[in-house]
């Protein structure tokens, strides 16, 4: 019988990228994946600690485990990823069900580990942090991804130690990938047939290998004639160098959607969070580039509510969003994280949080809608992704990463077309490809 797991993966895309590779070195030892819970004998998730009840929410989804396989034989169950990391042997202890905990720097032992287990029954947990060690043994594994615009990591861990996030805990210290080993994995990812590359890292503009930075590695993968585009993310402001600036001047495939978290608009909470950088800082860098390419659309993340802010602060923010114009960004109520020095400080009123939180996402929503309402009737170039679900039309991304829908053909999957837009709501633009390929694009 030919063994079968299920990943389940919450987070950010870097789990989706961990997750795929995991895939990748567990098919070593004959596992093939699968997406239907009953069929799996080995059971992983990938699981995330940035807010919220994260812990709860794993053995939450471990009960669900448990009930799906009651009358059935038990899979293996691995839990990776952050929470893994920051509750180790707790898990093991406090959930028997669990078989093997391994940290996100250590998915180079997971075959060892599962052909441990199978042979010994020997439960175990894994949490070094050594990304070196990690990444020199997925480099000699091929990265199967295929999808038209694919991850690719090049940085993982942080040392920014930003008061609220549990990240440089849970990835550990800064590392950059060797260029090199980089340049192969896309070289392969081209070969699959990959259209767009999406570097990424906890602190993607952090990368730095010898001499080489983001804005190298940029220049040196939009070289790949196959490759249509390349993004980054996440950023930090203070990391956005005159070399990473300058290479939207140069670069031909980068595109004009710069993801550079904000968390508030206020000086006073970004000193509080440990940010490191003004809001005058932000606003340079937002200068700089907007001279460069007046194109160039910001998105940010926002955190509401962080202890201390008060009205005024709150006010800041909103301003900010207005002046800047902020499209497809994120927000979310501060939420106290185990073992951060913001963990134990008084919290603001949760009735407040939520009203600012609300009138914050108003705020993006009309950006975002009156971005896409003056898209209308002009024609933009859409990186085809897929089929839409109903398989009847395809599903396409904007350069800012807006999904697109429109009619065409299956075999424009892969293509950039020129696609005119008809309609559009918040979230979506809806449009029919362009034949006249004279018509001006926006
Ligand atoms: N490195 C990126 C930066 O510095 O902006 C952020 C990466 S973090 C994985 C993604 C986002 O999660 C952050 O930008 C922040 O808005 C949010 N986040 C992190 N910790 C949080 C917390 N304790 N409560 C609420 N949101 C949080
Ligand atoms: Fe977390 Fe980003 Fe701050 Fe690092 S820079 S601690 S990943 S928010
Ligand atoms: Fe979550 Fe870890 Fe990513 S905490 S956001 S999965 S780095």
């Amino acid at each position: 019988m030919s063994k079968k797991i299920f990943i389940k993966t919450f987070g950010c895309q870097m789990n989706e990228y961990d997750s795929n590779r995991i895939f990748d070195t567990v098919k070593k030892i004959g596992y093939n994946r699968t997406n239907i819970y009953e069929e799996a004998n080995c059971y992983v998730l990938n699981t995330c600690h940035i807010r919220d009840k994260a812990k709860e929410k794993v053995y939450h989804e471990i009960g669900r485990v448990k009930k799906i396989f009651r009358s059935k034989n038990k899979p293996l169950v691995i839990v990776a990823g952050c929470v893994a990391q920051a509750e180790n042997q707790e898990m093991l202890k406090r959930e028997p069900y669990i078989d093997l905990v391994i940290g996100p720097q250590s998915y180079h032992e997971i075959n060892n580990k599962i052909l441990n287990f199978i042979k010994k029954k020997e439960k175990s947990e894994t949490i070094e942090f050594e990304a070196d060690d990690k990444f020199d043994y997925l480099s000699k594994i091929k990265n199967e991804m295929s999808e038209v615009s694919s991850f690719l990591t090049v940085q993982e861990g942080c040392d920014k130690f930003c008061h609220f996030c549990v990240v440089p805990y849970t990835r550990g210290p800064e590392y950059s990938r060797p260029f090199q080993q980089i340049l192969d994995e896309a070289k392969h990812l081209v070969d699959n047939g990959v259209k767009e590359i999406i570097l990424l890292g906890q602190n993607v503009n952090a990368y730095k290998h010898n001499n080489y930075r983001l804005s190298n590695l940029i220049l040196e993968i939009e070289k790949f004639s196959k490759i249509e585009r390349v993004r980054y993310t996440t950023s930090h402001p203070k990391d956005m160098s005159e070399d990473l600036i300058e290479v939207y001047k140069h670069s031909k495939k980068l595109m004009p959607l710069v993801h550079l978290p904000i968390q508030s608009g206020s000086n006073k909470i970004l000193k509080l969070m440990n940010r490191k950088h003004l809001i005058s800082d932000y606003l340079k860098i937002f200068e700089k580039l907007k001279i460069i390419n007046s194109k160039i659309e910001f998105s940010s993340d926002f955190i509401i509510g962080y202890p201390g802010e008060e009205e005024k602060d709150f006010n800041d923010t909103l301003d900010l969003i207005k002046r800047i114009k902020f499209i497809n960004s994120y927000s979310f109520i501060f939420s106290p994280r185990p073992g951060t020095a913001a963990e134990d400080l008084d919290l603001t009123d949760k009735n407040i949080s939520a009203s600012r939180l609300e009138k914050v996402q108003n705020q993006l929503f009309e950006n975002q809608i009156n971005m896409h309402k003056s898209l209308e009737n002009k024609i933009l170039k859409v990186l085809v992704e897929n089929l839409t679900e109903d398989k009847t039309q395809l599903f396409g991304r904007s350069e800012y990463m807006t999904p697109v829908i429109f009619n065409s053909k299956k075999a424009d999957i892969g293509k950039v077309m020129l696609v005119k837009i008809k309609q559009s709501n918040r979230t979506t633009l809806f449009g029919d490809v362009v034949i006249d390929s004279n018509q001006k694009v926006a």
